[in-house]
């Protein structure tokens, strides 16, 4: 059972634990967008950057296994602002007036990010289906989503298609959700950290 320092508090956790883990378990919030507690770690947002002694850069605190004697800091100067950088230009992907905006920023301002926000790149949606919307505007491209079709229902309807500032979840052949092998399980929506895919209740759009 290694024992670390976060932050100057001993921590234990079991085998197998990553720095994330152990972090959250010594009481110590930091922001870790991508990462779901029921799926593996991704490593798509980088919001959960740690300080580790004897360690060169700022590693993603959810990939890195705790090990014995590991000393972590969660807050520093260097690292606080380059947090806060990240933070930063993931609102910068989202729609400044929507919903993804509104839930992470008054989140990602605890930790110094500043904003203001650019327009988002992808202003399009996907109400196909009866269950839910899919709104590009409100996604940061964390891909819970797409680890929780893939990975926990083991369908795989979605992904993340194409690159650069034109990269956004879809579904194969790009058709909406309504034509894809979608079965509405819901596990995307309750996996996604913005509000970008969200129910749709009794036929109109849940707010
Ligand atoms: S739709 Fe939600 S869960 Fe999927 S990539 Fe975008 S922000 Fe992440
Ligand atoms: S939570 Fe670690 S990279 Fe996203």
């Amino acid at each position: 059972m290694p024992t670390l320092t976060i932050d100057g508090r001993e921590v234990s956790v079991p085998e197998g634990a990553t720095v994330l883990e152990a972090v959250r378990a010594a009481g110590i919030d930091i922001p870790h967008l991508c990462k779901d507690d029921d799926q593996a770690p991704i490593g798509a947002c980088r919001t959960c950057l740690v300080l580790v002694e004897g360690q060169r850069g700022l590693p993603a605190s959810c990939y890195l296994p705790a090990a014995d004697g590991m000393r972590v800091s969660t807050h520093g100067d260097a690292l606080d602002r380059v947090r806060a950088t990240v933070l930063d230009l993931t609102l910068a992907m989202l729609d400044p007036g929507g919903r993804g905006a509104s839930l992470l920023a008054t989140e990602a301002a605890r930790f110094g990010a500043s904003g203001p926000f650019a327009p988002a790149p992808n202003a399009a949606f996907d109400d196909s289906t009866p269950a839910f919307t899919l709104n590009h505007a409100d996604c940061i491209l964390c891909q819970r989503c797409v680890e929780g079709c893939q990975d926990v229902q083991h369908i795989g309807a979605i992904a993340v298609l194409g690159g650069g500032e034109a990269a956004r979840i879809g579904t194969f052949l790009d058709r909406p959700l309504l034509q894809s092998i979608c079965t509405s399980c819901g596990t995307c929506v309750s996996v996604c950290p913005t509000g970008a895919l969200y129910p749709r209740v009794a036929g109109s759009l849940a707010t």
